[in-house]
């Protein structure tokens, strides 16, 4: 039922605050502010390193992820596409955790993963929705991220509940290691408490505008996507839901690599959109800004109001969300990214349930 959404997609886009609320209580005791998760098959304090594996936006996931365990709990994190982690023939250690996420838990490169890792003597740790799933059932430890039934292909409200998990045992991990204090735990446990409710007023605040920029996007050929830090991977989940739905040729980058390659293709017909909180990256990804600028790119500024501020650069528009910790700050910046995906697949008639070519869940290789 899409009860009065036009679409299940903008069902599960509207869905957002609550379905987080939901997976964060099952991590968090928002009473005492602390990180509750019942993990103990996973031993995190012990562990030397952690391997992810998964595909698609599940994979884009578990790369926020990689940012987040190394940042808060210092462990080492190896990931990869599952069709890739599969035969790299990489050598692991049975001191190493491995985490798979999975919305259906029935991908069959991810479960091949999943085996790999079993038979190198890891413990096993599921990042999946459904959780009867295969994936679950071969997992020491189910992390469920509580989204509910998803039944747009596109994936919305599964990737933001998976970064609400994997944020929780980011920092239940650096809890349990000693590189998260007592003081940092509570801090970061009330960001996270605060989400749902800045989810819902971003969500209206930038409806209107999204519907409007999807209007000129509909029109493009190709669109770039810059981050830094955790918005690389959102800029990568940026391109990839705008390709998926709409069929506009769309590429994600690392900020960085602008120069390495990708500015060649810069030119007034290709809209760049940049992704960019106002946090320790903001700066660089600035100058990157301008270079695009340079070269006649037009920008698509998403940013905060610290960032609107501080950048006089002239832009085709530019999308301001209120200041948030950098903990929540890839969640918050999911929601302009979906909107504009789905009202230019919208505005261009596509079927945006049922994208052509594509299949819910991937069980063959
Ligand atoms: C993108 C999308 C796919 C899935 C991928 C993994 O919107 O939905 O990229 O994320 O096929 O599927 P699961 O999470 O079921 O393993």
């Amino acid at each position: 039922d899409k009860g009065n959404h036009r679409h299940f997609m903008e069902k599960e886009i509207y869905e957002q605050p609550e379905v987080i609320s939901h997976a964060l209580s099952h991590y968090v005791d928002f009473a005492e502010n602390t990180i509750s998760t019942n993990a103990a098959a996973i031993d995190f304090k012990a562990a030397s390193g952690l391997a992810i594996s998964a595909c698609g936006t599940a994979y884009l996931a578990g790369l926020v992820g990689k940012y987040w365990f190394e940042r808060y709990a210092r462990l080492p994190v190896e990931i990869d596409v599952a069709s890739e982690f599969r035969y790299r023939e990489m050598p692991l250690s049975p001191s190493q955790a491995a985490l798979f996420i999975s919305q259906s838990g029935e991908t069959a490169d991810t479960l091949a993963s999943l085996r790999y890792c079993r038979e190198n003597g890891l413990k096993i740790g599921a990042v999946v929705n459904v959780r009867e799933s295969t994936i679950a059932r071969e997992s020491d430890a189910i992390f469920p991220i509580m989204a509910g039934p998803e039944i747009g292909v596109a994936s919305t409200k599964a990737f933001t509940c998976q970064l609400a998990v994997l944020a929780s045992l980011a920092i239940g991990a650096g809890k349990a290691r000693g590189t998260v204090s007592a003081d940092e735990e509570r801090a970061l446990v009330r960001h996270l408490a605060e989400m749902p409710r800045i989810m819902s007023r971003v969500l209206n605040l930038i409806q209107p505008q999204m519907e409007s920029l999807s209007r000129e996007l509909s029109k493009c050929k190709d669109v770039l996507y810059l981050g830094r830090g955790t918005s690389f991977p959102l800029a990568m989940e940026g391109a990839l839901k705008l390709k998926e739905i709409s069929y506009i040729h769309a590429e994600g980058y690392a900020a960085g690599e602008l120069k390495h390659g990708p500015i060649a293709l810069i030119d007034e017909n290709m809209p760049v959109i940049v992704i960019a909180p106002f946090d320790r990256f903001f700066e660089k990804t600035v100058s990157n800004m301008q270079e695009v600028a340079a070269r006649g790119g037009r920008i698509i500024f998403i940013t905060d109001e610290a960032g609107a501020a501080a950048s006089k650069l002239p832009t085709m528009a530019t999308i301001i969300l209120p200041v948030v910790d950098e903990i929540i700050a890839p969640m918050i910046f999911s929601l302009p990214i979906q909107l504009l995906a789905y009202h230019t697949a919208v505005f261009m008639g596509t079927d945006v349930d049922q994208p052509r070519n594509l299949a819910k869940s991937v069980t063959v290789e």
